[in-house]
């Protein structure tokens, strides 16, 4: 690995949906998934199961994940991603990241159809060569959907150490009889998210997209 500081990987780390066809050689993948092992769970359970799709299996789904959004067939997630509607706050958070991403692709508002392409640019995998599966078991709830996300960062930040690009994909929950198809999983493997990775492709103006964040003192309270 080189040699990198945590916070040049936390503020460098950000989403690439641009990728090069190049494959990651799996002594990477084996170093960039042995770190993020080490993240915590709650009573160190480790409830992430990760399968990582590449070569044959990769073209498969992500054939199938094309199709299916071509022909309109609706998501069937296993979990919802929020539980109503959203406050004000969010749905601005939520409306300035779009806009960041069309800015940086050059795309209008009011361009419904290249607003869709962008969309459907998500069932491509950004053509990364690689995605993987982030699922728990049907017996876990959202305690341990925390695990999975701190599993999830540890993963991302190991990426961006080891000179990997990365994006996590709820899109990638779309169609979880797919990936259990893909893996041979049973129903009771639940699928939370994906994560698309491999090599940034420099070319794409889409990689310029960089996100802002509120204010400290917007999410945090200290007191006393
Ligand atoms: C759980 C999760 C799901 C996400 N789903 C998608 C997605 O389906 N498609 C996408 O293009 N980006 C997705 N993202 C990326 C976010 O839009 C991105 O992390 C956010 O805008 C912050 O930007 P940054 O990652 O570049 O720092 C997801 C991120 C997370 C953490």
């Amino acid at each position: 690995m080189t040699e990198m500081s945590l916070e040049t990987a936390v503020r460098t780390r950000h989403s690439v949906r641009g990728f090069l066809p190049d494959r990651v050689p799996q002594e990477t993948l084996d170093k960039v998934f042995d770190l993020a092992r080490w993240a915590p769970s709650g009573t160190n359970i480790q409830p992430w199961q990760v399968y990582v799709a590449s070569g044959e299996i990769r073209d498969n789904l992500r054939a199938q994940f094309m199709q299916r959004t071509r022909n309109n067939h609706p998501p069937s997630v296993d979990h919802k991603g929020t539980r109503g509607p959203l406050g004000e706050i969010w749905k601005t958070r939520r409306r300035e990241c779009a806009a960041v991403l069309y800015d940086a692709m050059g795309v209008a508002w009011e361009d419904k159809p290249a607003r869709a392409e962008v969309g459907f640019r998500n069932f491509e995998l950004f053509d990364a060569p690689h995605v993987a599966f982030l699922c728990m078991d049907e017996v876990f709830g959202i305690g341990s959907a925390w695990d999975v996300g701190m599993y999830a960062q540890t993963l991302m930040l190991s990426m961006t150490a080891h000179g990997l690009a990365s994006c996590a994909q709820g899109t990638m929950a779309h169609h979880p009889d797919l990936v259990r198809e893909a893996f041979g999983l049973g129903s009771e493997v639940k699928v939370l998210f994906g994560l698309s990775f491999g090599f940034a492709d420099p070319n794409m103006s889409v990689n310029n997209a960089h996100t802002a964040r509120a204010e400290l003192q917007e999410t945090v309270t200290f007191k006393g």
